[in-house]
């Protein structure tokens, strides 16, 4: 098997695109370290590792990283990375009036602050090995602003898209490629936690309910026709081993078609048509209101 730079991290390894990316990378002879959250989490990676039979290079770390301060004491024990997978992250959904400053904070902690602190905390190692790789799994969130009701996911993503461009140009000089992926939707456990939250929001006195009822009907068609995670697991592996990485990968053809429409129809078309399918068009007025 090719002789590997060094070790890979993957933050939010129990599930979805994580645990596909550390299999994979597994299977190609990487030693992969995986982020979860509790130890029942970790069974889980453990068993789908000794399932694919690369139980010897996956290491499950117990690690939350929407605790900044838990993640630089965890780099004191942590070997030199030559790659690092920013991967956890979830959808708060809620409308922009109905998310507390405390939800939100949270939102950008784990989708935004966490992977800053995780790569500031895997740069020391990379310049030691003279070289690395880190993946942002942003989203086609990051690019386009099409789904209502996640104005702080989209905020995070195109956080992460601007933090993540800043340091590409901060660190290329150290040998360390920084690559974006955004994928469109893909089957994962991303959008059952999303569907619950506006499940629960929905039966709140909000002015948005009609919009979280109609939000958890389409995200439950949309995951039945999503594509499974490996696409994006491809690219992932993909921006690692690449030799010359790019600076952003989009994946899945509704990523695609969703850049293209922001690209070539009039905004104001755009509003319309979202606010039409989200049930966001408001109370019917009276002709002399
Ligand atoms: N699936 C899609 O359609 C899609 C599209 C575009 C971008 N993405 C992005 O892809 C990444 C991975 O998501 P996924 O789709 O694979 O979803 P997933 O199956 O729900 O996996 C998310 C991972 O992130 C971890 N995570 C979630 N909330 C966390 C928190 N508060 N603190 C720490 N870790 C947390 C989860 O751990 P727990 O199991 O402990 O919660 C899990 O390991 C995310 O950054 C997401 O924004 C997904």
């Amino acid at each position: 098997m090719t002789q590997r730079p060094g070790p890979v991290l993957v933050t939010g390894a129990n599930s979805g695109f994580g645990l596909e990316t550390v299999l994979r990378l597994a299977e190609r002879g990487w030693e992969t370290w995986g982020t979860v959250r509790s130890e029942k989490k970790a069974a889980v990676l453990t068993e789908a590792a000794r399932r694919h039979g690369v139980s010897e290079r996956v290491c499950p770390v117990i690690l939350d990283v929407s605790d900044h301060a838990a993640i630089q004491r965890a780099f004191t024990e942590l070997p030199d990375f030559y790659g690092v997978v920013n991967n956890a992250g979830y959808s708060e959904l809620g409308a922009v009036e109905d998310v507390s400053p405390e939800r939100a904070k949270a939102q950008l902690d784990v989708n935004l602050i966490a992977p800053a602190v995780v790569s500031s905390c895997a740069l020391p190692g990379m310049r030691r090995l003279g070289a690395g790789r880190i993946v942002m799994v942003s989203s086609i969130a990051g690019r386009a602003t099409l789904m209502p009701l996640n104005g702080w996911y989209h905020a995070s993503k195109f956080g992460l898209e601007a933090l993540s461009d800043t340091l590409r140009i901060e660190v290329a000089g150290f040998g360390v490629r920084v690559s974006i992926v955004e994928p469109g939707f893909f089957k994962t456990g991303i959008a059952d936690a999303a569907q619950e939250r506006a499940l629960e929001r929905r039966h709140r006195d909000s002015p948005y309910a009609p919009a979280y009822a109609r939000a958890a009907a389409v995200l439950r068609g949309i995951m039945r026709v999503s594509p499974p995670p490996d696409a994006v697991a491809r690219k992932i592996v993909g921006a690692i081993e690449s030799r010359y990485p790019s600076r952003r990968y989009v994946v899945g053809l509704d990523a695609h078609a969703g850049l293209a429409a922001t690209a070539f129809l009039p905004r104001g078309v755009i509003d319309t048509t979202i606010r039409l399918v989200s049930g966001l068009s408001g109370p019917r007025r009276s002709p002399e209101a």
